[in-house]
């Protein structure tokens, strides 16, 4: 049995505790993964808050958690694990050493302090923790983004945690690569030969990356407005995302070698500045528009201001330079309030180098491979068949589909339980490096410098559709089309 370990959460009553870590952590404890004697504590900022915090997690539980997953005796059991307490984490005063008696009764068990809690305030919460005695050999610090606004920004918030934690007990998340089916692109690349000689400029074509969402601000207008889809997405999901396509085999599936492999890949991303950042973005912002039949206000209506040019959508053109992924494009692609909600990495691969059947046997469809990570997660391999039903020599598409739910009857997903149990077990290999943080900011620091130089504003898209015209454009220009969750409506270029 693993061994039980303490959680504090740190802005336990704020948003992404209530949504994801604690139903993380009740699902872990339904599961049977949470050992023994672990215990929760979630720092809240009142009395009041901490009186009705048990209400409050019970209610977040049915509210995020799917209707059949939350039972009134698992919440009986899960309960007792859960203490909140009252701390301000501005100031150094006696709850803290509060916190610290309860956590030294047990104290050489693991302790993870996740920071839910805004970046700015990362700094005095380390700062108190070092102070009031509470970070022992034994001690983790998790962190989420945003990690930064910019790459000085984020370098400043990885020293401040640096003081007091070294880099190999800091634990960066991206929770995209909690999710299962981003650690099956690992296996799928690293265990199958087939995969493994294939994965280069001579057989694929290009990749695409889209994460298209339809939500729009939820609540976070403040925050949103001021970064905008590319600090908020492209930083950190798409580009991970990108380093795990891209990325060479590490020698060993280690933290170490895979963040040593991500670097690398991040560190050849093609700069862009000036006139390539014109030619190869496209930001866009959405106008009111609607979504299966329901109406949806536009960005500056949401946002209630007359006027703002942050992007709710961008389409990249990106290229690796090296030697494996030499002129092979990567097409990224992130928005809100678009038509679909859909994660999909798609490898398309090269049309066979010579054709042996008559044309009248019908077009051929070059091989294309989908990683699907939403809603449902999925791989999926397109190749060529013989349409069996018919004596006529006949050539037609078919997909190989491996769908976890058929394959896997346990299949269950849940990227935070995945991330905040490996935290436990000392796994970083999920998490992100510091050098990850930097490299990928000092390329995306330059585009946002050359949008704000040349006054760049976002084309605008009806909400409920897949982003501005330009975008299709994008890849129009060079016989590629984007493939739509599906939909496989070709734009001709
Ligand atoms: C977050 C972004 O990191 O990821 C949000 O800040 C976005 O704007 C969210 O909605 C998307 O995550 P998921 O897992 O729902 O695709």
């Amino acid at each position: 049995m693993k061994e039980a370990f303490d959680i504090v959460i740190f802005g336990g009553g704020g948003d992404l505790a209530l949504r994801k870590l604690v139903p993380a952590l009740y699902r872990a404890f339904r599961d049977g993964q949470l050992p023994a004697g672990t215990r929760i504590f979630t720092s809240c900022r009142s009395a009041e808050e901490v009186a009705g915090y048990h209400d409050k997690a019970a209610l977040a539980l049915q509210q995020y958690l799917r209707p059949e997953e939350f039972s009134v005796e698992v919440w009986a059991e899960f309960q007792t694990l859960l203490q909140s307490l009252l701390l301000d984490i501005s100031k150094l005063d006696n709850h803290w050493q509060s916190l610290r008696e309860i956590m030294d009764q047990e104290a050489d068990k693991t302790r993870i302090f996740y920071l839910s809690i805004p970046p700015t305030i990362f700094g005095v919460c380390c700062k108190h923790l070092s102070e009031a005695q509470l970070i022992t050999p034994k001690s983790r610090l998790v962190v989420e983004k945003p990690l930064g606004y910019n790459a000085s920004s984020a370098e400043a918030i990885n020293t401040e945690i640096a003081s007091y934690f070294d880099e190999k007990s800091i634990y960066r998340v991206d929770h995209y690569l909690g999710k299962e089916t981003v650690q099956n692109l690992m296996a799928l690349r690293f265990t199958n030969i087939i995969f493994g000689q294939m994965w280069d400029a001579k057989y694929i074509d290009h990749v695409q990356i889209s994460i298209s969402e339809t939500v729009g601000l939820e609540g976070r207008s403040g925050f949103y407005n001021e970064a905008g889809a590319l600090r908020d997405m492209v930083q950190n999901h798409l580009l991970q995302l990108l380093c795990l396509v891209a990325m060479e085999s590490p020698n060993k599936m280690n933290s170490k070698n895979i963040q040593e492999e991500k670097i690398k890949v991040l560190q050849a991303l093609r700069p862009m500045t000036g006139d390539d950042v014109a030619k190869n973005t496209v930001r866009g912002q959405y106008v009111a528009g609607s979504y299966h039949g329901d109406l949806l206000p536009g960005y500056l209506e949401e946002l209630n201001c007359s006027e703002s040019k942050t992007e709710t959508f961008v389409a990249l053109r990106v290229h690796v330079d090296n030697w494996r992924w030499a002129q092979v494009p990567f097409y990224l692609r992130t928005g809100k309030r678009m038509k679909a909600r859909c994660a999909e990495i798609i490898i398309q691969f090269k049309d066979v180098a010579h054709r042996v059947y008559e044309d009248a046997a019908g077009p051929l469809t070059a091989n294309r491979l989908v990683i699907r990570l939403q809603p449902e997660e999925s791989i999926q391999l397109t190749m060529m068949t013989k349409n069996m039903e018919t004596m006529e020599m006949e050539l037609q598409p078919a997909t190989l589909n491996l769908n976890f739910s058929d394959t896997y009857k346990r299949f269950n997903s849940d990227a935070y339980k995945r991330l905040i149990l490996d935290a436990a077990e000392d796994n970083s290999s999920l998490f992100i490096h510091r050098d990850e943080v930097t490299s990928a900011w000092q390329w995306i620091d330059p585009i946002i410098e050359a949008w704000e130089k040349t006054g760049d504003t976002p084309h605008l898209y009806r909400a409920g559709t897949w982003g501005p015209d330009e975008s299709d454009q994008l890849l129009a220009s060079e016989g590629r089309y984007w493939f739509n969750a599906g939909e496989e409506k070709k734009i001709e270029s």
